[in-house]
């Protein structure tokens, strides 16, 4: 179905940081699948666990124990401070599992009609659960009926939310991104994350932190939160988890760990042993080439570059992010940079109309990354010396 406006470019070959089209043309790829191939394309250690595993055992079901289910569920656990994971195949789905844990959680509270809290220019996937979360009118126009169930409070905004506390006692659940992706790499406040620990604490609400696109050492941490020095209830995570073969997970501690219980949930494909390898391939190898460090260094790098090459020029509004996930803001729509970029060998993308969003995979190296400001800030400074004004 015509879901995907494609540019016109088909890439038959990666390796690393680079794509190769039909024509042999060489591409440095600054977008890794939208922050999903945090390892690079085609690294061996996912080759060797899938091809291993392919000759091995595909799939069996939840209906049997699963080994690799086991031991990935294990890692997951220990490198994030959670006790319990489900899995599932996409960043909507662990969404999915999330909100169903807050609503039962809700009822076992006693709630009969359990609300969760979400914020304006998130973005939580696109099944109905996680599209009527989703705070962008685009995503959700002509799907009404929505999921109801959901307060939305503007981003980044904590009065806002001690606002809807005080006027809905049957908020349940808080679901947010640490660092806002698809919205347009909008960081929060140092002190946004630790207060709104203590208001889930004061009110006895789960704090689920979707880190679907910040997670697993895209921001130079495992996880965005870390910085904040707290710990949420529930977190979701995809994307960067099985470095482009589909895994989902949604992960609980304490007393949300328990909600989900024997026959609440499931999934066919969810946690199967081909997706668990992969998985569990992706875990060593951040670890072992301390990709999650390297990541936070070369975010660095880049955010120094772009600030050196791009911060006097008039049209750009801000240059933000963390770790190997920046955002260049522009003061008008720059959705034909993506073109433009493409032309010079560089994929990109431009979210939210007029933020340009970055985000190499972890293992792009210092030469890869003065060869993408060599390409980007040109480009940039070019199309707005161009362009007329907002
Ligand atoms: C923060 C966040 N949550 C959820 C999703 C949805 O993930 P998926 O496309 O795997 O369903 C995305 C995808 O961009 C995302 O960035």
């Amino acid at each position: 179905m015509a879901t995907y406006k494609r540019l016109p470019v088909t890439f038959v070959r990666g390796e690393g940081a680079w794509l190769w089209d039909t024509a042999g043309k060489r591409y440095l790829d600054a977008i890794s699948g939208i922050a999903v191939c945090g390892l690079g394309h085609a690294h061996p250690a996912v080759r060797e666990a899938l091809c291993d595993q392919a000759g091995t055992l595909i799939h069996t079901s939840n209906l049997y124990r699963i080994d690799a289910q086991e031991s990935l569920g294990k890692a997951l656990t220990r490198i994030s401070w959670m006790d319990r994971v489900f899995f599932a195949n996409s960043g909507a789905e662990a969404n999915e599992a999330a909100i169903k844990l807050a609503r039962l959680y809700g009822h076992q509270r006693g709630i009969d009609q359990p609300a969760i809290l979400v914020t304006e220019s998130s973005f939580h996937g696109r099944t109905l659960a996680a599209l009527s979360a989703t705070g962008n009118r685009k995503v959700q126009a002509g799907f009404e009926p929505l999921v109801q169930g959901f307060v939305r409070v503007p981003y980044d905004d904590l009065d806002a939310v001690e606002t809807a506390a005080a006027n809905r006692p049957d908020l349940v659940a808080l679901l947010v991104e640490p660092i806002q992706g698809e919205g347009g790499v909008n960081v929060p406040a140092d002190d946004y994350l630790p207060r709104l620990r203590s208001i889930c604490d004061h009110y006895g609400w789960l704090l689920m932190l979707d880190e679907i696109q910040t997670g697993m050492g895209r921001t130079g941490r495992m996880f965005a939160y870390e910085p904040a020095g707290i710990r949420p209830d529930v977190m979701t995570l995809a994307k960067g988890l099985g470095n482009g073969v589909p895994i989902g997970a949604c992960l609980a501690r304490g007393a949300a760990a328990g909600v989900l219980g024997p026959g609440t949930h499931g999934s066919t494909f969810g946690g199967n042993p081909l997706a668990c390898r992969a998985a569990a391939a992706v875990l060593d190898t951040l670890a072992r080439d301390h990709l999650v460090s390297q990541a936070a260094s070369m975010g660095n790098y880049l955010l120094d570059g772009l600030r050196r090459e791009l911060r006097d020029v008039d049209g750009v509004s801000a240059i933000r992010g963390r770790g190997l996930m920046l955002g260049i803001e522009l003061d008008r729509p720059c959705g034909e940079l993506v073109t433009q970029a493409l032309a010079a060998g560089l994929l990109i993308n431009v979210t939210a109309e007029r933020v340009i969003r970055l985000l190499p995979p972890l293992i792009l190296n210092p030469s890869e990354a003065d060869l993408l400001l060599a390409r980007l800030a040109p480009l940039v400074r070019g199309f707005l010396a161009r362009a007329v004004g907002p």
